[in-house]
């Protein structure tokens, strides 16, 4: 299904927000060759296209094998606030308001990275976005699912001196066979703390597992969900409660959980009143950043203007911003849509 011009205008020119971004998942191979160069860091791969062609995945483990090589190239704070720029530049330039951004510390410290190193660059460029764009952002380090408990503990105590630059803990990585219920003890202690809590579930991993991060880890968003739908009465939870799932077709797709956009359970979850939201995920390895996505559904399954303008406010809705910031921004994309009908 082709979509006019007028129709992609519409989707690029929308506010909307974006809740389902890894920070190291924006590393475009160009920056990661410059980083690399400017610390005598050598990449596998021989140029920028021998890398982008090896960006293949059957599955998630295969993406994260080549993700975790990717983040090895960055070392010091300005490698860290290099990329979280790109991204801010790249989230302005498609009329992202707010951002809510994942990174993942124990993918930095297991190489001897310190987490201020890391926080401090990525948090200069948060600031940065925030005077020169206007963009608000929340931190939101995440968890590695396929380490043990002790060490995403070790984690969590680290991020504490950091208090006021996070806003929520998430949990990411290898999903099948590491259960969310392995790390309750940590995000009881993160939310003594006074953090809120996410975690991916349900992208590879059963909806049992999306269970698991609503009553164990007491989550405000499911990120991705998409295994969800096999719950007649999960959803019906989810939808009851208003449980948001943030999720990411381009990301579904070049990690085979769809076979093609055009089965993308999308539609289906709207029609059961679930709180969707539409993200990146790794838009430099997949290919699309939030616009891309957008568009790439509105291609495959056809998406209304309506719709359009439903998931926009659900991103704002969902986010982790007070009711009035998000009262504003739902009321610029209302205005948007009344002068773009
Ligand atoms: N880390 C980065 N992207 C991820 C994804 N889609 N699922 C789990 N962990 C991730
Ligand atoms: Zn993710």
């Amino acid at each position: 299904m082709s979509i006019n011009k007028s129709f992609e205008e519409f989707i690029k020119g929308i506010p909307k927000a974006e809740l389902h971004l890894h920070i190291e998942g924006t590393l475009e191979p160009e920056l990661m060759f410059e980083i690399a160069r400017r610390n005598n860091f050598e990449i596998k791969h021989k140029s920028v296209q021998a890398l982008r062609d090896a960006y293949n995945f059957n599955n998630l483990q295969e993406f994260l094998d080549i993700y975790y090589e990717g983040a090895s190239v960055l070392i010091t704070e300005q490698d860290f606030y290099d990329m979280t720029w790109a991204y801010i530049e790249k989230a302005h330039s498609q009329n992202v308001l707010h951002a809510e951004i994942f990174f993942d510390p124990q993918t930095h410290t297991s190489r001897g990275i310190s987490f201020d190193t890391v926080i401090n660059g990525i948090h200069k460029a948060l600031d940065d976005a925030k005077e020169k764009f206007g963009i608000t952002t929340k931190l939101i380090p995440c968890f590695l699912r396929d380490l043990d408990a002790n060490a995403a503990m070790e984690t969590l105590n680290q991020a504490c001196a950091y208090k006021n630059w996070i806003t929520a803990f998430g949990l990411d990585s290898a999903e099948v066979g590491n259960p969310p219920s392995k790390f309750k003890d940590v995000f009881d202690a993160v939310r003594e703390k006074g953090f809120l809590t996410v975690a991916h579930a349900g992208e590879e991993g059963p909806a049992e597992y999306v269970w698991e991060v609503i009553n164990l880890l007491k989550v405000s968003r499911v990120d991705h969900g998409n295994h969800s739908l096999g719950d007649t009465t999960l959803v019906e939870y989810l939808s009851e409660n208003k449980i948001p799932l943030t999720v990411c077709p381009i990301s579904n797709l070049k990690l085979k959980v769809v076979s093609d956009l055009k089965d993308h359970p999308l539609r289906k979850m709207l029609q059961k009143g679930l709180h969707i939201t539409l993200n990146s995920d790794d838009p430099a390895y997949f290919g699309g950043y939030v616009n891309e996505n957008y568009l790439a559904l509105a291609e495959s399954i056809g998406l209304t203007k309506e719709e359009v303008c439903q998931l926009a406010k659900y991103s704002f809705e969902a986010t982790f911003l007070t009711d009035e910031e998000k009262e504003l921004l739902i009321k610029k994309v209302d205005e948007f849509y009344k002068k773009n009908l």
